[in-house]
């Protein structure tokens, strides 16, 4: 499959306020070479929205489509990164913006290593999933709104968090303590209640194929 050139590195977008006396190395293998190997071109699959909203369910159900069809992807997992790479995090808005800074580069390394990348964070603030989109090319980063009724998320309430945060036991909980702000502008929306799963997962493998990601 051919890999436009201009989208080919993830690694293109540098920060002018580089640290001094560090030097950027040119990597031998590009990641147009590793697009080409894959058979795909590489992308982030963003999803962002409230908590109990299906992010993780569709990321790792996409993931396994995904695999199915030879298709080399990834999930990274909110709840999962924050047992590790994002430990010493909380969820104030300070601490929220450096997750997603985080998780942000880490999605750029794997996207520029020609992997297909499915991240579900919750990534309320808009100004933080603008500055991932800044960082990575364009035509990489998908902005998939998983768009969920509060009133839904509340009733699934799959970990018991919406009922923890009507009780005052857990602080700057999204939608009930803490702001949720929707994307204006996402590359897709997935009305994820009304919607099955199966049919979630087609409308962003359905997608993914119309921008010639995957085959
Ligand atoms: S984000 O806002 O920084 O993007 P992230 O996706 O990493 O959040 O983590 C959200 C998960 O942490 C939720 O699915 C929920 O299980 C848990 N959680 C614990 N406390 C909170 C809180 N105050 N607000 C939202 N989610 C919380």
């Amino acid at each position: 499959m051919p890999v436009d050139d201009n989208r080919s590195s993830p690694m293109i977008a540098q920060k002018s306020s580089l640290p001094s006396n560090i030097t950027w190395h040119d990597a031998g293998i590009n990641s147009a070479q590793r697009q080409k190997l894959n058979g795909h071109k590489s992308g982030v699959i963003w999803l962002t929205g409230l908590s109990g909203s299906g992010k993780s369910t569709l990321a790792n159900l996409l993931d396994a489509a995904l695999h199915r069809r030879k298709v080399r992807s990834y999930v990274l997992d909110g709840d999962n990164l924050r047992h590790g790479l994002n430990r010493d995090l909380g969820f104030s808005a300070t601490d929220r913006k450096e997750n997603i800074r985080r998780v942000g580069e880490t999605a750029k390394l794997m996207a520029d290593a020609g992997l297909i990348v499915i991240t579900a964070f919750i990534s309320p603030y808009r100004s933080d999933r603008d500055a991932v989109r800044e960082l990575i090319s364009p035509g990489v980063f998908i902005e998939t709104w998983i768009d969920c009724s509060l009133e839904i998320c509340r009733q699934r309430d799959p970990k018991g968090l919406y009922k923890k945060a009507d009780a005052g036991e857990i602080a700057d909980f999204t939608g009930i303590s803490a702001p949720y702000e929707p994307p204006l502008n996402p590359e897709i929306t997935v009305c994820s209640d009304r919607l099955s799963e199966t049919e979630a997962v087609a409308e962003i493998i359905a997608f993914l194929q119309s921008l010639e990601i995957i085959k």
